[in-house]
């Protein structure tokens, strides 16, 4: 099995940082190249990468197709990223569609990522305790001055026994990743390609990279990546999705607790899945009970979000909840920024949210999505940000 190239992948991609409970997330929208270009610089040497385990902060980064385009990555190497990501989440009235991103949840009403307020660079800071973290911030923004501003910024904290707003335990099924061999009982182990690129998936195949066209420079700095006259620039990156969710709690808390299990699909004291008694039982979605009804309800989101449910499509999940009390209209503000990490969107996060959607998930009369963007999460190559020497020259 071929080995992980820790120094280059972002830590957040294989851990969630569950002893920094304290965590900002900053979209940024790119004013000047030259400043952007500067700013990366200096957060390219202070990135967080799967070797290192700070004491205390922790950075991590990721850039839409609109950021990468303003930073000035060329078109033809714009053109080999996936698609969903050079066209943005809410790219097309299609794409809008098949998400069910209408109505309530349409891009044109989202806080950010929608028409006219694109995001072209988030910025992740994690800390152990909350003075770390402003620290850490100040010198950020002292540092994006003379090249981003800023179009949403969120802080969070960890919810105690990892709850989110609606009670439940988040993040059970969580798989890990073989190669580094750090193997939980019960707990599914899949190979690094379904959620790094230039590793094998879980089908033996090496998914499809960026590249970029060979010439010395570029033979220099990136492997090959097995196609003639192409170099891999995707190497050791990532796809993040990122939403803000906003949770209905007003509504939510009209439901008794069986009726909320129902609605997840799991015990709200225990986790389990509906008819197990642990948390780490696996979801049975053939489970039945006397009367011949499935124990986990048609609609039930654990069955219609489940790999099963969705020809495998498997990514980390990480959901960091966020509570700004209420709205001016009286609205209760709070939810979850849910993030999802995969090797590929189209067989990773699109596929999932299209059967949410689709296959009326339960869930979708408790929550509505406020803002969203994919991102190419980037290699941490020492001294150089995502195709930096391409890009400048
Ligand atoms: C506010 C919105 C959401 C809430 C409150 C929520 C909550 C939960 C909970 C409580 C679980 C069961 C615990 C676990 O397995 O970790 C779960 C599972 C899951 N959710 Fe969500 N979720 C939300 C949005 C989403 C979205 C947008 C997606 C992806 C499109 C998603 C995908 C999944 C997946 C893949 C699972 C695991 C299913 C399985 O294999 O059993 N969730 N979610």
């Amino acid at each position: 099995m071929q080995e992980l190239e820790y120094e280059e992948i972002q830590g957040i991609i294989l851990s969630g940082y569950v002893k920094k409970r304290f965590a900002a997330y900053s979209l940024l929208r790119i004013r000047s190249r030259a400043g952007a270009q500067s700013y990366l610089r200096w957060l390219e040497a202070r990135l967080t990468t799967g070797d290192q385990r700070p004491e205390d902060v922790c950075h991590n980064v990721a850039i839409t197709a609109t950021g990468l385009r303003a930073l000035g990555l060329g078109e033809e190497t714009l053109a080999t990223f996936p698609r969903e990501l050079v066209e943005g989440m809410a790219g097309t009235a299609k794409r809008s569609e098949i998400l069910g991103d209408t109505g309530a949840s349409a891009p044109e009403q989202w806080l950010w990522g929608g028409p006219g307020n694109q995001v072209d660079v988030l910025l992740m800071v994690f800390a152990h305790r909350p003075d770390q973290l402003d620290h850490a911030l100040q010198e950020h923004r002292r540092r994006q001055q003379d090249g981003l501003e800023e179009v949403y910024f969120r802080s969070t904290e960890m919810l105690p026994e990892r709850r989110e707003h609606f009670g439940f335990a988040d993040g059970i099924t969580q798989p890990q990743i073989k190669e580094t061999g750090r193997h939980l009982t019960g707990i599914e182990c899949l190979r690094a390609g379904e959620f790094i690129l230039g590793y094998e998936n879980e089908y033996g195949k090496v998914p499809f990279s960026p590249s970029v066209a060979e010439d010395p420079r570029a033979n220099r700095l990136l492997h090959t990546n097995g196609q003639n006259g192409r170099r891999d620039l995707g190497r050791n990156g990532s796809y993040l999705v990122v939403r803000r969710i906003r949770m209905l709690l007003t509504e939510w808390r009209k439901l008794d607790v069986a009726a909320r299990e129902r609605v997840i699909g799991r015990r709200l004291d225990t986790g389990a899945p509906l008819g197990s008694r642990n948390e780490t039982d696996p979801v049975v979605l053939s489970a039945r009970d006397e009367e011949g009804e499935p124990l986990i309800p048609e609609n039930a989101h654990v069955r219609l979000a489940s790999p099963e449910n969705n020809l495998g499509a498997r990514m980390f999940r990480r959901g960091y909840s966020y509570d700004q009390g209420w709205r001016d209209d009286g609205v209760r503000d709070a939810g979850l920024l849910f993030m999802a990490w995969q090797g590929d969107p189209a067989t990773g996060f699109i596929p999932v949210q299209r059967s949410l959607a689709d296959q009326g998930d339960a869930l979708n009369r408790y929550i509505r999505h406020e803002g969203s963007a994919l991102f190419a999460v980037p290699a941490a190559r020492e001294g150089r940000y995502l195709g930096q020497d391409l890009i400048e020259g």
